[in-house]
C-alpha cells in the first residue's frame, strides 16, 4: 500500500524498454489505492511496435474495468498491430465483476503481452497467459537481462499488490502498523498527551494511507486518551471507512454513545472486539444503543487479553482484507511481539520526547539478545515537512 514517486506519463511515441513500461505500470497501479479493495492494485502500458509508449491505465475502482481495458482503451486496431501490452499482474481468465481480460486482448492484433506476477487466484493461475498463446500472442512473465534492475522490480510489483498476495496466500488479513514518533521513539507523553508529533504534510499523508485500508484498528487506551475521529480526512478522497476497537472486558462501552467516532461512523462499520465469554452481558448492554457496533467476540489468551490471531480471523470473515493499526503504545507492541504485522509506517519527527516521561511505542516488546532484533526489509525513506517517514516489511 505504499505509494512510490508517481512517474510522468511520457508523451505518445517516447521510445520505452520493457522495464520502464513496467516500472510506469507499477506507479500506475498505485493510482488505485483508495479503491480497489478486495482486489489487487493493477496498472498496465501499451507500447506501439516500435517500442513507443502508446497509453497507460490502471484499476480505478472495485468493480470497475481491469488496468489492461483502461490502458487499450480507445485504441484502433491499426494502432494496435503488434504492440506489447505489459502489465503488473497476469491478465484475469475468468469472468467476474468484468469480462476476462486475457480474451479481450486475445482478440486484439498485439504480438506480446509481459505480465509482473502469475495471478495466484487458481481461477487465473497460468490460464490468462494460456488464452493468450492459444491465438499466437507471446506471453511472458517479466525479466531483464539486467538482473539487479529484475529483482529490484520484482519487489515493487510484489509490494504493489503485497495486500492481495498475503490474503490469497495465507487467507488472513494484511496488517499494517503507523506510528508517530519522536526523534527518540516516543510516542505519548505519560500523561496520555500526544498531539501532535509529526507536521500537517505526514498527517495529511496518513489519511491516504487510511484510503488504502480496509480499516483503522486502536486500542481502547487510545479512544480513552484522544477520543479520535479515525475517519478519512484528505483534500482529494472522499470514502467512508471501517473502525476496530480493542476492548477486551467492553469497559468503554458505557462511554460509546459519547465517542466521536460512534457519532461519525455507521454502527455496522465499526468492530468492538471484546472476549467472548462476555457476549451475554455485552448484547443485552448494546441492545439499548441507537447506533451500535458490530460486536466480534474474541478468544481470550492465558493472561486474558484477546488473541490478536483470532481476532485477525474474525475480521477476515467479516470481509475485512487489510487493517491499519494506528496505536497506541501497547496494542502497538501486541502486534509486533505476537508477529502480526506485515508493514510498518514509522513517521519521526524532529523532537526529542525524553524516555523519563514518555511511552514507547515497543514498551512491552522485549528482546533479550542482539540476535533477536527485528528487521524491517526493504526499507524505503520519504520526507513529509520536517518529518520522515521510514517504511518496509516486518514478514
Ligand atoms: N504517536 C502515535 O502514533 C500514537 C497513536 C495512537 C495513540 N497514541 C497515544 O498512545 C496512548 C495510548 O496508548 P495505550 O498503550 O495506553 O493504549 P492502547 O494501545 O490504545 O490501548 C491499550 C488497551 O487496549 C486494550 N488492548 C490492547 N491489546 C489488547 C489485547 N490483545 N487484548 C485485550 N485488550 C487489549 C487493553 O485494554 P484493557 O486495559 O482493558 O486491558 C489495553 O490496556 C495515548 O496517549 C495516545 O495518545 C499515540
Amino acid at each position: 500500500m505504499e505509494q512510490i514517486k508517481t512517474l510522468p506519463i511520457p508523451a505518445r511515441g517516447t521510445p520505452m524498454t520493457t522495464e520502464q513500461a513496467m516500472q510506469l505500470a507499477i506507479s500506475e497501479a498505485y493510482k488505485g489505492g483508495p479503491r480497489v479493495s478486495p482486489n489487487p492494485l493493477v496498472g498496465s502500458v501499451v507500447l506501439d511496435s516500435k517500442g513507443g509508449f502508446l497509453q497507460a491505465g490502471h484499476h480505478e475502482f472495485y468493480g470497475g474495468p481491469h488496468a489492461e481495458v483502461n490502458a487499450l482503451k480507445n485504441l484502433s486496431a491499426d494502432v494496435l498491430k503488434e504492440a506489447h501490452v505489459i502489465v503488473t499482474l497476469e491478465p484475469c481468465a475468468h469472468e467476474g465483476k468484468t469480462p476476462s481480460c486475457a480474451k479481450m486482448i486475445a482478440k486484439l492484433p498485439v504480438k506480446k503481452v509481459t505480465f509482473g506476477l502469475i495471478d495466484p487466484n487458481p481461477l487465473v493461475a497460468g490460464q490468462g497467459a494460456q488464452i493468450l498463446k492459444d491465438v499466437g500472442i507471446e506471453a511472458e512473465v517479466f525479466s531483464s537481462a539486467d538482473k539487479k534492475l529484475e529483482a529490484e522490480i520484482k519487489t515493487q510489483l510484489e509490494e504493489v499488490c503485497e495486500a492481495f498476495l498475503w490474503n490469497f496466500r495465507q487467507k488472513r488479513v494484511f496488517v499494517s502498523l503507523k506510528m508517530a514518533s519522536s526523534l527518540d521513539g516516543q510516542v505519548a507523553l505519560k500523561s496520555g498527551e500526544s498531539q501532535w508529533i509529526t507536521g500537517p504534510e505526514s498527517r495529511e499523508y496518513v489519511h491516504y494511507l487510511r484510503s488504502c485500508y480496509d480499516g483503522i484498528l486502536v486500542g481502547k487506551g487510545t479512544i480513552e486518551f484522544d477520543n479520535p475521529s479515525l475517519n478519512i480526512r484528505h483534500p482529494t478522497i472522499e470514502k467512508k471507512n471501517k473502525v476496530i476497537v480493542i476492548d477486551g472486558e467492553g469497559d468503554l462501552l458505557s462511554k460509546y454513545s459519547d465517542l466521536k467516532l460512534s457519532a461519525l461512523h455507521e454502527g455496522k462499520n465499526i468492530f468492538w472486539c471484546v472476549a467472548e465469554d462476555l457476549k451475554e452481558q455485552i448484547e443485552k448492554k448494546i441492545s439499548k444503543f441507537k447506533n451500535p457496533p458490530q460486536m466480534v467476540y474474541v478468544k481470550t489468551n492465558v493472561g486474558g487479553d484477546l488473541n490478536l490471531e483470532n481476532l485477525l480471523e474474525h475480521l477476515y470473515q467479516q470481509g475485512l482484507r487489510s487493517v491499519m493499526v494506528e496505536g497506541g503504545a501497547l496494542t502497538a507492541s501486541s502486534f509486533v511481539q505476537h508477529n502480526l504485522v506485515n508493514r510498518i509506517y514509522m513517521f519521526q519527527a524532529p523532537i526529542i520526547m525524553g524516555a523519563g516521561g514518555s511511552r514507547s511505542w515497543t514498551e512491552s516488546l522485549r528482546i533479550k539478545q542482539m540476535k533477536d532484533k527485528i528487521h524491517v526489509n526493504n526499507p524505503r525513506y520519504q520526507t513529509f515537512g520536517g518529518d520522515f517517514m521510514i517504511t518496509g516489511t516486518l514478514k
